[in-house]
């Protein structure tokens, strides 16, 4: 038998892109791949990439200079390194990175994986391979019959795809484009998926999506179900003591996604809805399709259906055209909602996209100075909604022995970290931890209970969190 060949992924970007290199990493184990954390043994590199602002599509480049020292020296010692660009940047340039990079031998865009074997035996025999193409019937490998893209349980908490692509057009973002139209796996592949996660150990399923609230995927009953419908199907799955979702437009919000959230226990309180900006003529100028009020009446219909719920959020600043008054409007939005994390960026024009053809009005300077007022608000916002869980005991999911000997860390409903000294044994588990004190953004405390005097722990306990206290900053 030849020994394993040795890859190594390194990925970029969004969860997708997680989820995906772990797609990749089982659909080539057949091929005799196994991982590697180190680049230099590698045998094959796979560069999985994000397009989504030009910092992040850049790193490509820098990253494919230091690769081809890399496959010098592999080639030095008799040994061939092949390496691949995967993801959006693939998917966006694909030819010019093979003008560009003579040391890539694959480009495969993110609805080609499960042809990545094929790809390398290409490469292998003709030279170098490119596959940012797709017949339309076989997007993701979605519709074609079961390929590995279900993927392997890796620990307590696993991503499962339920949609990919997005039709929203939002005029600053490359997804539309890289990602292609939106399409949602049918509602039994995602039950087939989770079945057997949660038979392998998993506890928590975080379900993603460009656009994850769009769900429309076919149900059993020959139905169209939506994201609230396929969450009360899995919440039903044994073993399953977490659902989340993830990442939301607030645009889709249906009602029985808020149902969802009165009805179930597992889903968790922690809604990431991103909103952009507070302004309508900025938000107008995205093209997002709502205006500053109509996502705050969102909000307040899940804080109806849920009081313990908490909301993050993206924002962008600089976008064309936002003046001082726009960018009030946005701080103004994030005192009022109060979040408990969320994260900003300067707009970063993205060629081929509508907003790319707008005047730029906004200096590099007032963006550096806008982005920091907005990070040094989200931040006190961040710092209180974390200190208010000190005092208190909260549920956490334990996932994995921590860095210190002797610790377990799990998450909290709102995935912030959590330490305490227990056995390996608790691992799996949902248990109430009284929390006495926060080390920058974990929180360390003490089992509140001994696991063994509670028969079944409960999915979740009440935490309370008055909006006061978050939206004071
Ligand atoms: N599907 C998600 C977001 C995907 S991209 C949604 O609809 O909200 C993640 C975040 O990157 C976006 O929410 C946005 O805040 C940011 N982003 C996208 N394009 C950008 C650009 N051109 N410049 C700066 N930030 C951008
Ligand atoms: Fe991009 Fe807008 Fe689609 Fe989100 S909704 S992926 S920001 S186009
Ligand atoms: Fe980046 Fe593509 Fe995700 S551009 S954010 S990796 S969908």
């Amino acid at each position: 038998m030849n020994p394993p060949r040795k890859l190594h992924i390194k990925s970029y970007g969004c969860q997708m892109n997680v989820y995906d290199a772990q797609r990749m990493v089982d659909t080539l184990a057949p091929e005799g791949f196994v991982e590697t954390s180190s680049v230099d043994d590698a045998d094959l590199v796979i560069l999985n990439t994000c397009h989504i602002r030009e910092k992040a599509s850049e790193k490509v480049y820098s990253e494919l200079g230091r690769l081809r020292v890399a496959k010098d020296e592999a080639a030095r010692h008799g040994r061939h390194m092949s390496i691949a660009v995967a993801g959006c940047v693939a998917q966006a340039e694909g030819n010019e990175i093979i003008r560009r990079a003579p040391v890539v031998d694959v480009v495969v865009g993110p609805q080609s994986y499960h042809h990545l074997p094929q790809l390398l035996a290409r490469a292998k025999s003709h030279g170098r391979a490119l596959e940012t193409e797709f017949p339309v019937d076989d997007k993701f490998g979605f519709l074609a019959p079961p390929k590995p893209e279900a993927i392997r349980a890796r620990g307590i908490s696993s991503f499962v795809t339920v949609q990919e692509g997005c039709d929203k057009f939002c005029t600053f973002c490359v997804v539309p484009y890289t990602r292609g139209a939106e399409v949602s796996r049918p509602v039994a592949r995602i039950v087939d998926d989770v079945l057997r996660l949660a038979d392998n150990g998993v506890r928590e399923i975080t379900l993603i999506g460009q656009n994850v609230n769009a769900y429309h995927g076919e149900g059993p009953d020959g139905r169209t179900w939506s994201l609230g419908t396929l969450l009360h199907r899995l919440a039903d799955i044994p073993g399953i003591v977490r659902l989340r979702y993830s990442t939301s437009h607030p645009r889709d919000v249906e009602e029985s996604l808020i149902a969802a959230h009165r009805d179930l226990p597992a889903l968790m309180p922690f809604v990431h809805l991103p909103v952009q900006s507070g302004s309508d003529r900025i938000l107008a100028a995205m093209n997002r399709k709502h205006t500053a009020d109509d996502y705050r009446r969102v909000i307040d219909r899940f804080r109806a259906a849920r009081q313990d719920i908490a909301f993050s959020s993206d924002f962008i600043v600089g976008f064309p055209g936002e003046t001082e008054e726009d960018f009030a409007a946005t701080l103004a939005l994030v005192r009022q909602i109060g979040y408990a994390g969320a994260y900003s960026f300067k707009y970063s024009p993205r060629p081929g996209t509508p907003a790319a053809d707008m005047r730029e009005t906004v200096s590099a300077g007032e963006m550096d100075e806008r982005l920091v007022r907005l990070q040094g608000l989200i931040d006190s916002q961040q710092s209180a909604f974390n200190a208010a869980t000190i005092g208190n005991t909260v549920d956490v999911l334990f996932e994995r022995a921590a860095r210190n000997p002797g610790q377990i860390v799990g998450r909290t409903a709102y995935l912030q970290p959590a330490h305490v000294m227990a056995s390996v044994d608790i691992i799996g588990q949902v248990l109430p931890v009284a929390i006495e004190s926060l080390e920058r953004y974990s929180l360390l405390g003490e089992l509140a209970d001994p696991p063994h005097a509670r028969p079944s722990p409960p999915a979740f306990s009440q935490m309370t969190i008055s909006s006061q206290t978050t939206t004071g900053a």
